[in-house]
């Protein structure tokens, strides 16, 4: 065998080879409509640009520690305060290349094989793999629209076991758009409580973009600032401040792991971007006012995909509160033909839209789940109606 055995379980990126096809099709004449990448369409802030620049200009473009610069992490230390009252020292921050290398390096230092942590389906289609990369077990709890696509506590409770190291979880949720409430949180903490070997991995990447009139995504530790010592959270520059090119993520926690995911990216990555990290203090520092554009405008965008994707016959979904997402149940359409073809699962949905229709959607089995496709509404309001009225045509067709 040429490839490790690690290797030959490596999965790609679903969403990265859907949006590559995307712009495969593009390249060749086609007037592709992409609703898949989970990527800000508008341009990084102005002050975060800037300040790449000047970074650039003043010739700060040399390796800085491993764990980020001293500034970057006071200033991460000094928003999470802010946003979330909870103090965390720069020892308890470490800055990586994107939130998904920094939850990666987590269940590195975490993880040993036998290991499990929980997650819920629909997922964020890196965890299952990010997981086994760590040699632990995913172990998956399916919701559905009953319980809002939330996991449920008891559930949790009931799968934990003396090898369960953590919990992932996400909200607002990628692939949902929906986040967990106070109340929702509180009923996890009483289960963590009872369970003092779980560590909680809380991906709050999307918890500034709220859209539902609050600033912050509610977070555990603001409910039980005592299981600090086991919550590792994650965020980063990506969503709510435009910057996915720029590669830059975070991580609050105990000094013991985040020491330990900085000596790991040491070795792995030797340090994250020095420009991207003087814009990301920028963007921290002055971009208040953008994010709050952006929300405007995505209530907005949210609202047209939302009466679009009503004109469509049988779809459902829940109304997101949080994030760029539609979570559209398409289950009625399985089992039915187009042209010669049985549709048997949503892969085939979202391969036909954009083979046929040029419409850009992520299948929900790559998130676990089969029946449902996710679409971003973080796309200009008029090509989401084109793009809703392409898949009406193709829904339509379905005998
Ligand atoms: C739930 C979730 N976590 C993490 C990330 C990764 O963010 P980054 O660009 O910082 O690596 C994404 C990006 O799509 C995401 O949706």
């Amino acid at each position: 065998m040429r490839l490790s055995t690690r290797a030959s379980h490596l999965k790609a990126s679903p969403t990265l080879k859907l949006a590559a096809r995307a712009k495969e099709l593009s390249a060749l004449g086609h007037d592709v409509i992409s609703l898949t990448v989970g990527e800000p369409d508008w341009p990084t802030y102005p002050a975060a640009s800037l300040a790449g620049h000047e970074a650039i200009d003043q010739n700060l473009t040399k390796y800085t520690p491993a764990n980020g610069t001293l500034d970057l992490r006071k200033t991460i230390a000094k928003k999470v305060k802010e946003d979330l009252n909870i103090q965390y020292e720069p020892t308890e921050v470490v800055v990586g290349p994107g939130n998904k290398f920094v939850i990666f390096s987590a269940l590195q230092v975490l993880c040993s094989p036998g290991d499990e942590v929980v997650i819920q389906a629909p997922y964020w289609v890196s965890y299952p793999t990010m997981i086994e990369l760590a040699d632990a077990k995913p172990v998956v709890i399916k919701t559905t629209s009953k319980e809002n696509f939330k996991l449920q506590a008891e559930d949790f409770e009931k799968v934990i076991t003396p090898k369960t190291k953590a919990i992932l979880f996400c909200s607002p949720c990628n692939p949902t758009g929906l986040h967990y409430t106070v109340e929702e949180l509180k009923k996890f903490v009483d289960v963590l409580k009872r369970h003092p070997h779980v560590f909680v991995l809380s991906d709050d990447i999307y918890n500034r973009l709220l859209l539902n009139g609050e600033k912050v995504a509610p977070h555990l530790l603001q409910i039980a600032p005592e299981l600090k010592d086991r919550v590792i959270a994650f965020n980063g520059g990506s969503k709510a401040y435009s910057m996915t090119g720029w590669r830059i993520g975070w991580a609050t926690g105990p000094k013991d792991v985040i020491q330990a995911m900085c000596d790991y990216q040491s070795q792995a990555t030797g340090a994250p971007s020095s420009i991207a990290q003087h814009a990301a203090i920028a963007a921290i520092e002055k971009c208040e006012p953008d994010i709050a554009k952006t929300i405007e405008l995505l209530r907005k965008r949210k609202a047209v995909a939302m009466e679009s994707i009503q004109k469509i016959p049988n779809l459902k979904f829940s109304e997101p509160t949080g994030a760029f997402y539609l979570w559209v149940d398409v289950s009625h359409y399985l089992g039915k033909k187009f042209e010669d073809q049985t549709i048997e699962d949503d892969r085939q949905i979202s391969q036909i839209l954009l083979e046929k229709f040029f419409v850009g959607t992520v299948p929900g089995m790559e998130a676990g789940v089969n029946g449902f496709l996710r679409l971003s509404f973080a796309v200009q309001e008029a090509k989401i109606q084109a793009a809703c009225q392409r898949m009406n045509d193709f829904f339509k067709q379905l005998k």
